[in-house]
């Protein structure tokens, strides 16, 4: 059960045009696209498929009115693939597309597949910081940031309700996830059998409400964050929540409004884990779930625009 990653996620839309420049404003880039359908990637290759909302080929919706319609993980090798297909053969329904994707839906009724990873490896640019005693970027200015480049996309959150017991012990034990930190009851964070991620899958319970609730993709620097952050607000898409930082996983986040389904987060400086990982069992609430925010997100300094347009003016 060798699951690396979060491979894919795929959504139906109505609005196909107002996906489009979303996910280019948030620093995907657009690999295909045809009518009623278009793929974005992040650089390691991890995709988000847009697809017309009454496409047939769609999988099932898991809730009314739910937008985010399959989510895919990547597996090591064929012989990884093979097994989770055997496994998951035994008590549900399961289709295998000809380039072997192997399509099911989870217990809660989400729909997810399973193929050979696409993603490939990813390095970010080398981090300077200067701090007392280590001038580790002396003599050179600091980095400043238009917009952002997503590295790599790295976990789904699915809202489950009260089956969230049974949904853990699914992905645990028919599937090989780890729990690498958990809320008892409320919130389970999965990662993978071979994932360095600290979770790829999130499980929340809150209460009877179900659904997706959103997607993380990682980038290069906290600066890249913030302006990633300030090039979205400059786009006119709405902040969910952030700037701010998770006291689990330790990242800097900022999410925003997709709408595509849910929000789309960028993170900074998550944690990655081995087997070495110590899983920890934190009783404060899910909601509980920032170190620090802000609420609405932040604005671009106007004088630092000014001076940003009169030096464009110059050159
Ligand atoms: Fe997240």
């Amino acid at each position: 059960m060798h699951i690396t990653n979060l491979d894919s996620l795929t959504y139906g839309v109505r609005d196909l045009a107002e996906s489009e420049r979303f996910w280019t404003d948030f620093g995907l880039t657009r690999r295909s696209a045809a009518e009623g359908r278009c793929v974005f990637s992040a650089e390691d290759g991890s995709t988000v498929v847009l697809r017309d909302a009454d496409d047939p080929a769609l999988p099932p919706r898991a809730a009314p009115d739910e937008t985010m319609r399959e989510a895919t993980f990547g597996v090591a090798d064929d012989a990884g693939l093979r097994v989770i297909a055997a496994e998951l053969g035994r008590d549900r329904p399961v289709d295998v597309d000809a380039d072997g994707t192997v399509h099911t839906v989870d217990p809660l009724g989400f729909p997810v597949a399973f193929r050979v990873a696409e993603r490939r490896p990813v390095q970010a640019p080398e981090l300077k910081f200067n701090t007392p005693g280590r001038p580790e970027r002396l003599n050179t200015r600091g980095r400043f940031h238009d917009s952002a480049k997503p590295l790599e996309m790295t976990h789904a959150v699915f809202m489950v309700g009260d089956g969230i017991e049974d949904a853990v012990a699914f992905y645990t034990q028919r599937l090989g996830f780890k729990v690498s930190d958990c809320y008892p009851r409320r919130g389970y964070f999965l990662r993978g059998g071979a994932s360095s991620h600290h979770h790829d899958l999130f499980l929340l319970n809150v209460g009877a409400k179900k659904g997706f609730h959103h997607v993380a993709f990682e980038l290069g620097s906290i600066h890249e964050l913030f302006g990633g952050g300030l090039n979205m607000t400059r786009r006119g898409w709405t902040t969910a929540l952030g700037p701010g930082r998770h006291p689990i996983s330790s990242c800097y986040f900022w999410y925003f409004h997709c709408p595509s389904g849910g929000a789309a987060e960028y993170d900074f400086d998550s944690d990655q884990v081995d087997e070495n990982w110590q899983p920890g069992t934190f009783e404060q609430t899910p909601e509980v779930f920032a170190e620090w925010c802000l609420a609405e997100g932040m604005q671009e300094s106007l004088l630092y625009k000014g001076v940003q347009r009169a030096e464009t003016a110059r050159k």
